[in-house]
This record gives structure tokens, C-alpha cells and sequence, in this order.
């Protein structure tokens, strides 16, 4: 990739131009949108950017969202949206974010994450649809995906998903 690629902590500075990379990723306003009412919903975790020579090319978010198990409620995390602007894709930005984002949730003892998305994508980066198996969700099975960090918890974790309101689920 030419240029120097950052990856750091969304800053108040960067709100236009991280709806901006949502806007053109997907092409519609609604995962856009989503950040900003997950915002107000305070459940934001982690936000992070990709910036490529001063340009934010990139973000990430990770929400609060909970696992109702029979134990009572266990704190886990959501990753999404995910967002790379249409013209710097495939050069490995969006790993960047995920992994860099994965590494801060480990250091503070984050347990468990989950993401929607494509089978094809996300299991490099340890997310694995079977480890969800018993994790009760409104989502296709293939599409949900989790992820354990650290010692994690156990892979016998049962229970229904919680997600922010934001989601509309
Ligand atoms: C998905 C997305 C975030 C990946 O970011 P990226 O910087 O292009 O990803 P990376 O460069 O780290 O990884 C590239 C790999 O991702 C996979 N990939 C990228 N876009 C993909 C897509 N739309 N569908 C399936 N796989 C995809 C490919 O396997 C690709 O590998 P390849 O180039 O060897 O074929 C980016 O393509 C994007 O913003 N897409 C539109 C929004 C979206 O769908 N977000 C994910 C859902 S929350």
C-alpha cells in the first residue's frame, strides 16, 4: 500500500468523515445512521479509524450488547458496522481495524465478540460460526459468528443474544 497507514482511536474531529467512509461503503445511509444512534445510545465500546495520509479511509465499531443466559447476563461485545471507503478495499485495511481493535478488547479483558457477516471474511480473524452454536440468535447461522479472546469463556457459553436497541432487532 503506498503512504502510511494509522490506525487510531476515532477523535470528536472525525464524526463527518466516519459517516462519510460508512456512507460510501455501503452505499446507503443506514449503517451510518446506525453509528450515530448507537452513539446516543451510549453503548459505544471502541471506535476506531483507519487514516491513510491524513485521509480517514476506515472504521470500525464495537458496541456493548449482552448474552441472556440462564446465570443471569453476560457482558459481550458487537463488531459492527465494519466500513473501508469503496476505492481502498482489499489492501488489507479492514484486517488492520479488526485486528487492532480485537487486540485493545483482549487487553481489557473483553471475553466475547460477535459479528454478522460473510463466512467468507471474518473466520481469519478466529470467528467462527460453529463456537455460536448454542448462542440463540435472529440471525442465519452461518452468518453469526463469535469469537473468544483471552482465556475466554470456557466455549460452553448458552444463551440468547441481547443487542443494542440501535439495531432494531
Ligand atoms: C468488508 C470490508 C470492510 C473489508 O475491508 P477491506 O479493507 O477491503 O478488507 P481486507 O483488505 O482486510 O480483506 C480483503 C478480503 O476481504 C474479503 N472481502 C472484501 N470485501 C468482501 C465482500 N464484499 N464480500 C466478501 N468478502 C470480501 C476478500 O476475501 C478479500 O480478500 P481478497 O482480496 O484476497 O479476495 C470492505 O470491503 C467494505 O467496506 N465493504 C462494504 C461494507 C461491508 O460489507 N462491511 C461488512 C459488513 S459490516
Amino acid at each position: 500500500m503506498e503512504g502510511s497507514l494509522v490506525i487510531r482511536g476515532e477523535r470528536p474531529h472525525d464524526l463527518a468523515a466516519v459517516r462519510a467512509v460508512n456512507e460510501a461503503a455501503f452505499g446507503q445511509v443506514d449503517e451510518a445512521d446506525l453509528v450515530e444512534r448507537l452513539r446516543a445510545e451510549r453503548v459505544v465500546l471502541l471506535s476506531l479509524v483507519a487514516e491513510l495520509d491524513s485521509q480517514v479511509v476506515g472504521h470500525v465499531l464495537f458496541t456493548r450488547m449482552t448474552i441472556e443466559s440462564d446465570g443471569g447476563a453476560l457482558p459481550a461485545v458487537s463488531l459492527a458496522p465494519l466500513a473501508v471507503l469503496p476505492q481502498h478495499q482489499r489492501k488489507g485495511i479492514g484486517g488492520r481495524l479488526i485486528h487492532a481493535g480485537l487486540k485493545i478488547l483482549e487487553d481489557r479483558r473483553e471475553q466475547i465478540v460477535f459479528v454478522l457477516g460473510h463466512p467468507d471474511y471474518y473466520p481469519r480473524f478466529g470467528f467462527s460460526s460453529e463456537k455460536a452454536r448454542h448462542i440463540e440468535s435472529p440471525f442465519p447461522p452461518e452468518a453469526f459468528m463469535m469469537l473468544e479472546l483471552g482465556s475466554g469463556a470456557g466455549g460452553c457459553t448458552r444463551g440468547k443474544v441481547r443487542y443494542p436497541v440501535a439495531f432494531g432487532l
